[in-house]
């Protein structure tokens, strides 16, 4: 049995960072692994231009540390008043890779959403002529729609159609969590992909409710049935390289997860890479991270795969019940947890 692993250095192609103070504790958390990290755009106000996202990066970058040689990859967030120009500008400013739809209040900072998905394809048109993909918060909000079948109904309501209107467009469903949507992803060419979080890839809505709500497990788009979450796994064993790496990892305070109307969002940055390598592992597939984590994320943005490398070794270690991020007390995604896998030094 193998000690140590040795792949090339990942990115992470669906994270939060937040602002301020925070950038302290979830930069140096990221950067220890990912390379790169494409940086969604949900701060209050949006990072909404070009504009916003050069000066959001520039705090990102302050934040590093500076033997890191991290990259951010900035993201605009689309809304109703997003222009076509808005889109040519973000394009043309070098550091924006993305353009990500929150369907109004689908999630955390998503009250500036785009209300109707439908009635913006002079956005998605642009997009595609401009060559930026389309990043998907794939879930209706209708209130009348079950929260288990809110992506599902996306895609049958909005997404197959975008799809095939904008044959050249890139689109990446973010954080996927149906078997439907694995589904729409394996349908389509290579210009259609789906992140995977760690969470999604690992547990099931058991893992949220079974024996107490566990809010720290309790993200949007929501935990799903084991059925769906055997659909994730199996996309991803199966070495397809339009599903790749994403941790969506989303810091919440500890008070505002554990509260009688919890936080959406899982804080997995600080030990992103073992987990994934423990159910690579589990699953005899441990020769198939190195793709999911390094190459198939980068070959889909067009940007070459990284030159350095990370080492996993089999030494197991527990995550911690808290870590400080800027000042607030947050709890990681699976603290406590004893994973077989740890970041060499
Ligand atoms: O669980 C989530 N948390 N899902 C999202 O879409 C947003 C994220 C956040 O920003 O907290
Ligand atoms: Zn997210």
């Amino acid at each position: 049995m193998s000690q140590t692993l040795t792949l090339t250095r990942p990115d992470d192609w669906h994270l939060h960072f937040r602002d301020g103070e925070q950038l302290r504790g979830t930069v140096p958390a990221t950067a220890a692994t990912f390379r790169r990290a494409i940086v969604m755009p949900n701060l209050t106000p949006p990072v909404t231009t070009a504009e916003r996202a050069l000066a959001y990066r520039q705090r990102i970058m302050a934040a590093a540390p500076a033997e890191a040689d991290f990259e951010p990859l900035m993201v605009i967030y689309l809304t109703d008043a997003t222009s076509p120009a808005d889109i040519a500008e973000a394009a043309a400013s070098g550091i924006v890779y993305g353009a990500k739809l929150y369907p109004a209040g689908a999630t955390t900072n998503s009250d500036s959403g785009v209300r109707d998905p439908a009635a913006i394809y002079h956005l998605y048109e642009a997009l595609e002529k401009h060559d930026l993909p389309l990043l998907l918060h794939g879930e209706v909000t209708e209130s009348e729609i079950d929260i288990f079948d809110r992506e599902k109904v996306f895609i049958d309501r909005y997404l197959n159609d975008i799809r095939e209107k904008f044959p050249a467009l890139r689109i990446v469903l973010e954080h996927v969590t149906t078997r439907d949507g694995i589904e729409f992803v394996q349908a389509h060419q290579r210009l259609t992909a789906a992140t995977v979080t760690p969470q999604h890839l690992m547990m099931n809505r058991n893992d949220l409710l079974v024996g107490g709500v566990r809010p720290h497990n309790y993200c949007l788009p929501i935990l799903k049935r084991r059925e769906h979450q055997l659909a994730i796994q199996q996309a991803v064993l199966s070495g397809d390289s339009r599903f790749f790496l994403g941790t969506d990892s989303a810091p919440h305070a500890q008070d505002k997860k554990e509260a009688a109307c919890g936080c959406a969002g899982c804080y997995s940055a600080p030990a992103a890479l073992p987990l994934y390598a423990t159910f690579f592992d589990q699953h005899n597939a441990l020769d198939k991270l190195e793709a999911f984590a390094s190459f198939f994320g980068p070959d889909f943005y067009r940007l070459p795969r990284n030159s350095d490398s990370v080492t996993l070794i089999r030494e197991s270690w527990i995550i911690p019940a808290h870590v400080d991020v800027g000042g607030v007390t947050m709890v990681p995604w699976q603290a406590g947890i004893e994973v077989p896998w740890k970041m060499a030094d």
